[in-house]
């Protein structure tokens, strides 16, 4: 029989895990035995109980853990002394940031397991209920307009009392993909007057059907990738985003961005002195302050203030909401695993040429498989070669 494991989440400040006591039971189904470390739920009061009573085992130490898995899942990537611990033809299955990560990719080679990347689930209607960046994005979303209404000292909604009229909050969302939508949808539905901005255009009516605003800037050819994701702007483009949304930033009590590039730095969209034209008191989250980030100025993990404007930089936003987090996560999983199980032979029956799989199987039998990955690693020693030489 198959075994599935599941090890807790070792990243400091984790609250979400990759397993519900629901889905140990559809996993029992498939025919697998499911494997949990001991504490695996408890930031989300799921007890070891819990998971027992569903028909999951509870194994406290966990290299005995990892060292029984055929198949690994987890949310976070496992460090490399665990990884040294499981099988060498085990299934792993994590987020892995392998553009960033090629020293752990290397040790995942050199252990021979192959590996699964939570980021590169393919784009496409199959693979939507798989989709973990979709799934967290949302949630993240709504965390992010949380967080700016905890912290702005007025109301969202406009309130008409004895007491005089309050105006609405004025709320700008710069990127409207999944995590700026739902920012939008949730600002709406707190009364805000709400207007939007994306480098693809295509998003506009989508802002319009939330009831936000799209604002019009014309940067020319912008465009977006095969799987929806943003191109780069030019340097030029850059400029003139950054001059036009400039008033609606100065004008705004709340602004959201959420602009990322796919495996890419995400790009810098306000600087110090558009923030320096806000109200004193608004407020700024920044989505991307954790992987480099799109305000000037804004620190990961923290709430800081320039010019008097709170900017919220707190990261690991779906974490906000880990128990709802967690059952997107575990089921995103969940529906991967079972989208390949072979019930005939009791196991995920592994095909590198499918669509799905050879989008997001980064490693396999001692090789970087995955197209995408070797291009950048290939590209980005090219250019350190180049460097080098210069
Ligand atoms: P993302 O997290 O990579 O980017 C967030 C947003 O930032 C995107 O909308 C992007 O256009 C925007 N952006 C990038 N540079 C910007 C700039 N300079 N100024 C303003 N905005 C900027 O992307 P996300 O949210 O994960 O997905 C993007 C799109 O992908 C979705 O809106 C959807 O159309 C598509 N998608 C398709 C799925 C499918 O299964 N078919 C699943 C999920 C998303």
């Amino acid at each position: 029989m198959a075994i599935i494991v599941f090890p807790a989440e070792m990243k400091s400040g984790e609250k979400r895990c990759a397993l519900l006591p629901i889905n140990v039971k559809a996993y029992k189904l498939l025919g697998a035995d499911v494997l949990i470390e001991a504490g695996l739920g408890q930031h989300i009061n799921i007890s070891d109980e819990q998971f027992v009573e569903a028909g999951a085992k509870v194994v406290a130490n966990r290299s005995e853990l990892l060292q029984q898995g055929d198949i690994v899942l987890s949310l976070h990537k496992l460090s490399a002394q665990d990884v040294n611990e499981i099988k060498s033809d085990a299934l792993i299955v994590s987020y892995l940031d392998p553009f960033n990560e090629p020293g752990f990719v290397d040790t995942l080679c050199a252990k021979g397991v192959t590996s699964i990347s939570m980021e590169m689930i393919p784009r496409i209607s199959r693979c939507q209920k798989m989709d973990a960046l979709s799934s967290q994005a949302s949630l993240a979303g709504y965390v992010m307009v949380m967080q700016a209404v905890n912290t702005l000292p007025s109301v969202l909604p406009m309130m008409m009392t004895p007491a005089g009229t309050l105006k609405p909050a004025k709320v700008f969302i710069i990127g409207a993909g999944v995590a700026g939508l739902q920012a939008i949808a949730t600002a709406k539905r707190l009364g805000a007057s709400v207007t939007a901005f994306d480098t693809r255009t295509v998003v506009a009516e989508q802002v319009r059907s939330l009831g936000g605003k799209f604002l019009d800037i014309d940067l020319g050819q912008t465009g977006e990738t095969g799987q929806g994701y943003a191109q780069a702007l030019t340097p030029e483009q850059m400029a003139i985003q950054q001059r036009e949304q400039a008033k609606c930033i100065a004008d705004s009590d709340i602004v959201i961005t959420t602009a990322q590039l796919f495996g890419r730095k995400p790009p810098v969209l306000i600087d110090t002195q558009t923030i320096a034209l806000m109200r004193p008191g608004s407020v700024i989250v920044d989505m991307a302050a954790e992987s480099g980030g799109n305000v000037q100025g804004s620190v990961s993990g923290e709430t800081v203030s320039i010019h008097g404007v709170n900017i919220i930089g707190t990261g690991a936003w779906a974490n906000g909401v880990a128990k709802h987090a967690s059952q997107m996560y575990a089921s995103n999983l969940y529906n991967l695993i079972s989208e390949f199980w072979s019930k005939d032979d009791n196991l995920f029956a592994l095909d590198i040429e499918d669509e799905v799989q050879s989008g997001c199987i980064i490693t396999y039998q001692g090789k970087v498989v995955n197209t995408m990955i070797s291009d950048f690693y290939d590209s980005q020693k090219q250019q350190s070669n180049k460097n080098g030489v210069a």
